[in-house]
């Protein structure tokens, strides 16, 4: 079975927008639960644009499903993980002037500063998933690591169209294995929505799919549950 998680990051941006309390990102994850979500993904940015450390803690205690926080290794974010140990935490890189996430980590660059965060996170007992590339040589640097899972970068993919796409989803393929082989779990995310996610859903041994910005737009129109019920029902 393919676990959805759900990223209700654009739930908390509506809040933001006004600095008020609603709409409430927890209520959020109780809807996507009901509509059948696996996993509740969130991203604390440096800046706390969109979620912040109250949620944090507040899903912590509140969500019974999987919770997945995504996070750069700044260290009062990691503090805050080692904190609230929400089951997994997805490492991922991070620009102040990006409007989301724009690549993969370079693990290979920053080996020596990701690895002893990885191990922090580890000995608190959150499973750790890296973001990635379909590049098997950040694949390799990750198996090093000894992570439990990577999530691969699906925004080339969901960026182009016809055979460009499908060279994109042949490097997810290959890069897919590879991770399978090396022994970790295989995730995937950014991008995805309902016209492109079954290829991605289907690769061998795909075991959760994180989607965001294609779900909660769609929950503007029929409300969050049953968009979160629909795409269960895609990916199943
Ligand atoms: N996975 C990761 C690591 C992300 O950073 C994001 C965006 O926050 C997503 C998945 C979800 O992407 P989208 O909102 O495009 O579905």
């Amino acid at each position: 079975m393919v676990e959805l998680g759900i990223n209700i990051d654009h739930v908390a941006t509506i809040r933001q927008a006004r600095k008020t309390y609603e709409p409430d990102p927890v209520w959020a994850a109780a809807f996507a639960e009901l509509g059948g979500a696996d996993c509740i993904t969130i991203h604390l940015r440096e800046d706390r644009r969109h979620i912040i450390d109250r949620d944090v803690r507040m899903l912590s205690d509140s969500v019974n499903i999987k919770l997945n926080l995504e996070m750069a290794t700044a260290p009062d974010i990691v503090d805050l993980a080692c904190d609230t140990t929400p089951d997994q935490v997805t490492l991922v890189p991070e620009k102040r002037e990006e409007v989301t996430t724009e690549g993969g980590l370079d693990v290979i660059t920053h080996y020596e500063s990701i690895k002893p965060v990885v191990s922090r996170l580890q000995d608190a007992g959150i499973r750790v998933a890296l973001f990635l590339d379909p590049d098997p040589s950040q694949i390799e640097a990750a198996a090093k690591m000894r992570v439990q899972a990577v999530e691969l970068h699906t925004g080339q993919y969901a960026l182009h169209k016809g055979e460009e796409q499908m060279r994109c989803l042949a490097q997810l393929a290959t890069a897919g294995k590879l991770i399978v082989e090396s022994g970790m779990n295989l995730h995937a995310g950014h991008g995805l929505n309902y016209q492109n996610v079954l290829p991605v859903a289907q690769l061998d041994s795909m075991l959760e799919l994180n989607i965001g910005h294609s779900i909660v737009a769609r929950a503007v129109f029929v409300g969050l549950r049953q968009a979160v019920s629909e795409m269960k029902d895609l990916i199943s």
